[in-house]
Formats: structure tokens, C-alpha cells, sequence
């Protein structure tokens, strides 16, 4: 019992290190927070400093889910252990103890938490992002469609045990984006290469 405890809160420590602003801070001088749409996230990186330093951010957010989760399956192959160990990574990115409990919209840490739990359905739903954000230039758009497309993924595809942690992940990456799904809806979210020539 006191290993699981222990774990998520590894989990969550993980979860909370802040590799956008430290790569952004380290790359170009700037704090994320304080430029482009605010968040500490790869898509706000890469608009301030780059397309490299926001694969980078991509990367190492990715991490901090995958890392947790496929230890932890040395822990136990519980599901219920296992989704409480994903959420607690993707807890600390949204809600850092480095940043004063506040984080980044949860996205690239998703796409780590379910390599290792349900790679398919993982690889369908980045493939659905890709193409969204390809045809409509809105990365925000992509990524609700990639945590809506989940909980079906994975119904068809047979990983039901892990359809409840894609119903709360969805939940969250909603919440984190309630402002970008404002914009969406006024008409006022910017498309990437728009953006990010508006911003310099
Ligand atoms: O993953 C974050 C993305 O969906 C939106 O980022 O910086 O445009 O709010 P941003």
C-alpha cells in the first residue's frame, strides 16, 4: 500500500516538472507564461521559440506520462492503480508544485499515459489530431479531438478497462481548454501559422 502512495506521488512530482518553461527559458529567454497564448505547453513553445524547441517540450511532456505508467506496471497491471498513476502525472503537468499549482493543458502528457496502456487506440487518435490540425491550422481543435476520439477507440478496440481514466482525461483537457473552446466558438481562435507570424 505504501508503495502505491509512494508511487503516485512520484507520479505526480514528475508530472510537474515544467519542461516548457525550462527549455523556452534555456532556448530563447522567455517564460512562456508571459508570451504568445500563455501556457507552458509544446504549441506555445514552438510559436515562441521554434518548431525544435516545441517537438522538444513535446517529447518531454510526453515522457512524464509514459515514464509513471510503464514503471508502475513493474508495480502491479492493475487498471484502476494504473489509471490513478496516470492521473497523477497528468495532475502534476496541470497542477505544478513548481509553477504555484498551476500547469499546461494536459495534452502531450495524454498521449504518454496511453502509449503504454493502449498504444493502438493511442497512434488512431494522434493520427485524428494530426489530420485536424492539418486541415483546420487549429492545434487546440486537434487535441479535443484526440481525447474525444479516445473513449471510442478504445471501446472498439477492446482496452474497456482503460475507457473510465479516457473519460476523466477528456474531462480535464475540456476544462483546460475552456478558453481556447471560447475563442473556437466566437470565431477568434487563431490557426497555427497565423499565430505564430501575429506573434513576432
Ligand atoms: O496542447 C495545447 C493546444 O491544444 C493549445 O495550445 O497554446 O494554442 O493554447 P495553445
Amino acid at each position: 500500500m505504501l508503495g502505491i502512495i509512494l508511487w503516485l506521488f512520484i507520479a505526480y512530482i514528475v508530472g510537474s516538472i515544467p519542461f516548457g518553461l525550462i527549455i523556452a527559458r534555456a532556448t530563447c529567454g522567455i517564460d512562456p507564461r508571459t508570451g504568445g497564448s500563455g501556457n507552458v505547453g509544446a504549441t506555445n513553445v514552438a510559436r515562441l521559440c521554434g518548431t525544435r524547441w516545441g517537438i522538444a517540450t513535446l517529447l518531454c511532456d510526453l515522457l512524464k506520462g509514459t515514464l509513471p505508467v510503464w514503471i508502475g506496471m513493474a508495480v502491479s497491471d492493475s487498471p484502476l492503480f494504473l489509471s490513478c498513476v496516470a492521473l497523477a502525472a497528468l495532475g502534476g503537468h496541470v497542477y505544478s508544485m513548481f509553477l504555484d499549482f498551476k500547469g499546461g493543458k494536459a495534452v502531450a502528457t495524454t498521449i504518454g499515459i496511453f502509449i503504454p496502456l493502449a498504444f493502438n487506440s493511442i497512434l488512431l487518435a494522434a493520427i485524428a489530431c494530426a489530420l485536424v490540425i492539418w486541415r483546420s491550422g487549429y492545434v487546440s481543435l486537434g487535441s479535443l479531438t484526440l481525447v474525444t476520439v479516445m473513449p471510442l477507440l478504445l471501446f472498439l478496440g477492446g482496452g474497456w478497462s482503460y475507457i473510465p481514466l479516457s473519460l476523466v482525461v477528456m474531462a480535464l483537457v475540456y476544462w483546460t481548454h475552456r478558453e481556447n473552446i471560447g475563442r473556437l466558438a466566437r470565431g477568434e481562435e487563431k490557426a497555427w501559422q497565423k499565430k505564430k507570424h501575429e506573434e513576432q
